[in-house]
């Protein structure tokens, strides 16, 4: 029986030269097709956080809500989208994170938690570490306290995984690409 962790990796599709030239971009897209391998994905964060006192799940726009609003349910959790700017109706809380070229824009509604609330926060993957930071950073200005950072994959050579850690946020991630 191999390790869920090298379960996983070995299902991630590396598209070459995506999307520009140079770029490996890895591809979780086959973990949730594979009814199999999406089990075992959602099986290996809820097995980790089950015996933990958590009161919410958040999970960072697009790819964070596939995972964390199933993880959420699994865990008898309520779920918190951080959305892309623009997106959410209600009052929010803003935050802007550099990109290698611009920046962008990351909210959350100011009542999506309450004060003291123990928060898991859920995205697919940790690059340079900025969606995660700014994430996080909305998550402390609303009164929670981030439990844990979780991610299926950190590419630890952009360094987002050190800047996350140093910034006093646990971060938990299933496999890295060097
Ligand atoms: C990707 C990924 C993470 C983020 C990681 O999302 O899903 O959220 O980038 O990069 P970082 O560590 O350098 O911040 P993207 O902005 O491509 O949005 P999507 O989920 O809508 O595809
Ligand atoms: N894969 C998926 N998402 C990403 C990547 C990648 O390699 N780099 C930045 N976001």
């Amino acid at each position: 029986e191999p390790r869920n962790e090298d379960y996983i990796k070995a299902r991630i599709r590396t598209v070459p030269d995506w999307p520009q030239p140079g770029v490996q971009f890895r591809d979780i897209t086959p973990l949730l097709q594979d009814p199999k391998t999406f089990r075992v994905l959602v099986d290996t964060f809820v097995h980790r956080y089950m015996d933990q006192k958590l009161d919410v799940v958040a999970g960072v726009d697009a790819r964070g809500f596939i995972l964390g609003a199933v993880v959420a349910y699994e865990l008898n959790l309520g779920f918190v989208p951080i959305r892309k700017k623009g997106k959410l109706p209600f009052a929010t809380v803003a935050e802007e994170y550099e990109l290698e070229y611009g920046s962008a824009t990351v909210e959350i509604h100011c009542d999506a938690c309450h004060a003291g609330d123990r928060v898991l926060l859920i995205d697919d993957l940790v690059a340079t570490g900025g969606t995660m930071i700014a994430a996080a950073k909305l998550l402390t200005r609303i009164g929670a306290t981030v439990v844990e950072a979780a991610a299926i994959v950190d590419l630890p050579e952009l360094g987002g995984s050190k800047l996350v850690i140093e910034q006093g946020i646990p971060l938990y991630t299933i496999c890295d690409f060097a």
